[in-house]
């Protein structure tokens, strides 16, 4: 069975006092079903990640990072290494996000460098992919949500891949408002796990958790997370606000 799984993603949001006033909130809330019946992780700017890490040490909510460089160390001016967010307390980081892709440009080529390099380096990676209006309306989701899987999971072995979460979020769906419908989402979602039951097998397809994003609310949540392939949820904007994020949490129950 897979765990359930909510995880906030709080993008260029937040400062040092109201992220962890955020954190202390969403633990306190949460203290019954984090850890036990879902798994939870929020995600807030690397300058506050050890203060939010440190906020969150007596919780079972772990602390991810929104993106992070695949060389170890050295002359890589602005960039943030695997080690120094496992120093500070992160337990997993997104690789890919939809904005990373098409605000930074980052390519399919360079998310499999920090995939890979975050499972060397002992974080657990959310692979990020989706699809833009304009490839939906052309038919191209699966074809799109084919090439950023394959791609950004080249080279990983089936012992690595259970370190791996994927996180589906259709462009068109991230901070509109519009979400995808939970039968829209279903479909992706059965696509990819069963893309990775033909990259690796059954067994491994059925244990890993994909998660829907874009535009999760608290309106919405359970009906897409009751979807047979749906596992959780990448919360955008509603991550900001500790009553919706906790009652996305307890609609993942
Ligand atoms: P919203 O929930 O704000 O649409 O953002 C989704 C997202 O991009 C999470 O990574």
């Amino acid at each position: 069975m897979r765990k359930p799984f909510v995880a906030g993603n709080w993008k260029m949001n937040t400062d040092s006092r109201s992220g962890v006033e955020l954190a202390e909130r969403i633990a306190s809330g949460s203290a019954q079903t984090a850890g036990q019946e879902v798994t939870v992780a929020v995600c807030p700017p690397f300058v506050y990640l050890q203060a939010v890490a440190k906020a969150l040490s007596a919780s079972s909510i772990a602390v991810g990072a929104q993106d992070i460089y695949f060389e170890p160390k050295g002359a890589f001016t602005g960039e943030i290494s695997t080690s120094m967010l496992k120093d500070v307390g992160c337990c997993y980081c997104l690789c890919g996000h939809s904005e990373r892709r098409h605000v930074l440009g980052e390519s399919d080529e360079l998310i499999n460098k920090k995939v890979t390099a975050a499972i060397a380096g002992g974080l657990l990676p959310i692979l990020c992919v989706g699809e833009l209006l304009e490839e939906r309306e052309a038919s191209q989701t699966n074809e799109v949500v084919t090439r950023q899987v394959k791609e950004g999971l080249a080279g990983l072995s089936a012992e690595k891949i259970p370190a791996v979460t994927i996180a589906y979020e259709p462009v068109w769906a991230i901070g509109t408002g519009l979400t995808a419908t939970p039968q829209q989402a279903q479909e992706v979602h059965d696509f990819i796990r069963k893309l990775l039951a033909e990259m690796y097998d059954e067994e491994i397809a059925g244990e890993i958790r994909i998660l829907y994003g874009g535009s999760v609310k608290p309106g919405n949540a359970a009906d897409l997370m009751g979807r047979q392939d749906i596992d959780g949820s990448l919360v955008g904007g509603a991550s900001l606000k500790a009553d919706d994020f906790l009652a996305i949490i307890q609609a993942a129950v």
